[in-house]
């Protein structure tokens, strides 16, 4: 009887050690837990940093004659992936159009709302037409048979700003800015890519 006793006090007693080895072993695993989980967020986190929409400058104004009629540039600018940053790439094209009288021109993306392939301009037609999948868009940027053309959307409009800056101790340009941002292809709506 007294050794059985002894025997389930023993049981106890490794229960208890048992139970406390469990106990250190999970607050370390815890305590771990931190570093670690912000390491990889830290690791992870260019993969949930937005894209920059940065104003680039793609003309002078003097390169955009008020006549109505669309000039093409293509834009150059600092671009950055998940974990690199990319010195001065082509990161698309766009066309200027300024109507006479007006200061600031108009920018389109010269990319194909429908899926992307780059729009060229018919100065004889005076339309912009896609060689990919046959839309066309007049020069206000509006689809040529509405809802009807292959593209779900009219051409894609930049915001646009002026900027003053010396050329010289007296003499200035005007730069024009586009906040060069890139739309999903494919929607009715303008929807921004991530
Ligand atoms: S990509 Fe332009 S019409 Fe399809």
């Amino acid at each position: 009887m007294a050794e059985m006793k002894q025997d389930s006090q023993a049981d106890i007693s490794n229960a208890g050690k048992n139970r406390r080895s469990f106990i250190a072993i999970l607050a370390g695993g815890l305590a771990m837990l931190g570093p670690i989980g912000a390491g990889i967020l830290s690791f992870l986190s260019p993969l949930f940093r937005k894209a920059a929409s940065p104003q680039v400058r793609v003309a002078l104004l003097d390169q955009v004659p008020d006549d109505g009629r669309p000039y093409f540039f293509r834009v150059v600018a600092d671009r950055q992936d998940a974990w690199t940053s990319y010195s001065q790439q082509k990161v698309g094209a766009v066309y200027l159009v300024r109507q006479p009288g007006d200061e600031l021109p108009v920018a389109f993306t010269a990319k194909c709302p429908h899926a992307g392939c780059s729009v060229g301009y018919s100065a004889e037609e005076q339309k912009f037409k896609c060689p990919c999948h046959t839309s066309s868009f007049n020069i206000d940027g509006c689809r040529v048979n509405g809802d009807k053309e292959v593209s779900p959307r009219d051409m894609d409009t930049l915001e646009v700003v002026l900027n003053q800056v010396a050329a010289s101790d007296s003499e200035s340009v005007t730069e024009v800015l586009v906040t060069f941002v890139d739309y999903k292809t494919g929607h009715s709506e303008k929807i921004l890519s991530e």
